[in-house]
């Protein structure tokens, strides 16, 4: 038997849970005042006009649909490069995108080793180790655990790291942390890896789930701004809420048109020896929203509303620890962003907190924040009162 999931076994355990009272903040999904991760408005439209049009269900190109990659080379990149530069691939998921970049990585630049983030996404490691790709890590958070170590990461990246190795970046929205460098330290991050001639891989999945759509791509945008090569894999799962259907990309910068063309090539080989072809539907709602001004202003709205409330539910949960049990000061979470927070419990009062209290969190003490509610706050911070009390 394999262990389960480090995030969605949990879910597993939630699910099997007999408990009423059971609370899931585990895996990163955005849950409203209902408990529910609702159907944005803009996809149920976009699905009732592809239901109307949609005239074939036949293969995409091993790529994708090209409509889906100029949006989405849109939204992330604007009009600040030449986009022959860009190899872009549809992927199932922002997963589908990095174990294409770890073939790549395994493929074309072997004995290449990455180095990610202390921590990173529990699922980072399995999907490089997969292809073979060596593992190392680079220091990301303070001794407290409540800050970015931003001499230690950029100490290792200088120190132990090799020129042509790989280096995994999350663009915004640290996870599990939720703590994100700011953007002079996103230039000092650039020039550093620009030196030593390191390859920038950046996870982009919680794109407007930061600062905004725009702001939140400035991370990557100064990254090439110093850098002329990179990949950046990106997920729609949870923008646009289209979880299950498994939307995403691969986008590999390269310094000039020729090369886009080969690594073009190579990464189509390892698409067809992998999932053949990325499957239609979610990327074409996410084209039909983006290709219509009212459907595009809607999505907009509705994301910005996501974001309001995660942040809402964050300072609740800060206010409301103060006064639960003997009183806690967790306003170190408030500078976090995205859907995550990293509350500080170790792997034992994480456990205390499922066994006794039927609450779900991550290992590493990440709370989804976007699965919490306004009603059940007051149980959830009893409960982790309780545990750090105990
Ligand atoms: C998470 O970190 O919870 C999400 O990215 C979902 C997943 O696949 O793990």
């Amino acid at each position: 038997m394999a262990p389960p999931d480090a995030i969605l076994g949990l879910t597993e355990a939630f699910l099997a849970d007999p408990n009423p009272n059971k609370m899931n903040l585990s895996v990163g999904v955005y849950k409203d005042a209902t408990g529910k991760t609702p159907i944005l408005k803009c996809v149920k439209e976009a699905e009732k006009q592809l239901v109307a049009n949609e005239l074939t269900k036949g293969y995409l190109p091993i790529n994708g649909s090209p409509d889906y990659s100029s949006h989405l080379a849109d939204l992330i990149f604007g009009d600040t490069i030449d986009r022959s530069r860009l190899a872009i691939l549809q992927t199932p998921g922002g997963t589908g995108g990095l174990r294409i970049a770890a073939g790549f990585l395994a493929s074309q630049l072997a004995p290449i080793r990455l180095w990610t983030p202390n921590p990173t996404w529990a699922n980072h490691l399995p999907v490089f180790a997969s292809e073979g790709v060596p593992l190392e890590s680079y220091r990301y958070l303070s001794a407290d655990r409540t800050s970015l170590d931003i001499d230690g990461m950029l100490d290792d990246l200088k120190e132990k790291a090799k020129p042509g190795e790989a280096v995994l970046l999350h663009a915004c929205c640290h996870n599990p942390t939720g703590i994100d460098p700011t953007s002079e330290q996103w230039t000092e991050i650039a020039k550093v890896l620009a030196d030593k001639h390191l390859l920038p891989v950046i996870d982009f999945a919680y794109q407007g789930f930061g600062k905004g759509l725009q702001e939140d791509t400035s991370s990557i945008h100064a990254v090439l701004k110093e850098n002329d090569e990179a990949i950046i894999c990106n997920s729609f799962s949870k923008n646009f809420g289209l979880y299950s259907e498994r939307v995403g990309g691969l986008t590999l910068v390269a310094a000039n048109d020729s090369a886009a063309k080969a690594a073009m090539s190579q990464l189509k080989k390892i698409v067809r020896c992998n999932f053949s072809n990325p499957p239609r539907h979610g990327a074409a709602i996410v084209s039909a929203i983006l290709s219509d001004s009212d459907l595009t202003a809607s999505w907009h709205e509705e994301l910005a509303s996501m974001r309001d409330r995660i942040q809402q539910l964050r300072n609740q949960f800060v206010e409301t620890m103060k006064t639960s049990g003997s009183g806690h000061d967790f306003s170190f979470l408030l500078p976090q962003n995205g859907m995550f927070s990293y509350s500080g419990l170790n792997k034992m009062q994480v456990d205390q907190l499922k066994n006794e209290h039927s609450i779900y969190i991550v290992g590493s003490g990440r709370i989804n924040v976007a699965g919490m509610s306004e009603d059940r706050m007051q149980q959830l911070c009893d409960a982790v009162a309780q545990v750090l009390e105990s």
